[in-house]
């Protein structure tokens, strides 16, 4: 998603939304320094727990209805889908505690980001942003981009789509607005891509 580099995972990273996602958990298990939030994290790792069987069959049931809105190469079927999901999740939760210890799950919300400038290396956020434009207004995203940029020397956002599939209307106007903080602005292909099209990624630098 994020064409992550040895480089990028040896620095400090800052993941917004992670949700019950392993990336924390698997990269600092290969010795990575990364933080993570969202506002699941005021919840228990029970909470979530009960939360993620809950909402498991709606989800899947959500992905075979629309089932060619999906690339199903490196994942080859709603079944693996909800093994590789449900693996992705037993493997937080099995860090969550350890990782609240560590202050490496703080609960906080987008466009909130609860550090000092310049903390971070890189800010990722993957699958919140511009994915929700019908739920996060332009406001939230130009504010959310701002304070990741603010706490981090480099910004990616996966993917670039909505829902629907069709490219955020957010995007275009945010452009102008990008060259005005005198950011680097460009928009790559990564090697990822589940949702149908959507296989962009944004980077943000500073100059
Ligand atoms: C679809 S999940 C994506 C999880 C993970 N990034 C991934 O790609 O698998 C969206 C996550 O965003 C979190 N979220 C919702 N609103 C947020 C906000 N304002 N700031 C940060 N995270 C938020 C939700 O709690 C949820 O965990």
């Amino acid at each position: 998603m994020f064409a992550l580099s040895e480089q990028d995972l040896a620095g400090k990273i800052l993941g917004c939304g992670d949700g019950p996602a392993s990336f924390n958990s698997e990269a600092t298990r290969r010795g990575g320094y990364v933080t993570s939030i969202d506002p699941i994290y005021h919840f228990t790792a029970q909470d979530i727990d009960d939360r993620i069987h809950e909402t498991f069959d709606i989800v899947l049931q959500q992905v075979q209805d629309n089932y060619d809105d999906y690339v199903w190469d490196t994942i080859r079927s709603v079944k693996d889908l909800g093994e590789t999901r449900m693996a992705s999740m037993q493997m937080f939760l099995d860090d969550y505690d350890q990782g609240k210890r560590d202050r490496r799950y703080l609960p906080a919300s987008l466009p909130e980001v609860p550090f000092e400038d310049g903390s971070f290396d890189l800010a990722l956020c993957s699958h919140l942003l511009f994915l929700y434009s019908d739920r996060l207004s332009f406001d939230v995203h130009q504010q959310a981009l701002e304070s990741m940029m603010r706490v981090a020397y480099e910004v990616r956002v996966f993917p670039l789509l909505q829902l629907d599939g069709l490219r955020s209307p957010y995007l275009d106007p945010l452009w102008a607005w990008f060259q005005s903080q005198g950011w680097r602005a460009s928009i790559e292909r990564v090697s990822y891509e589940f949702q149908r099209g959507g296989h962009d990624m944004l980077r943000l630098c500073r100059s």
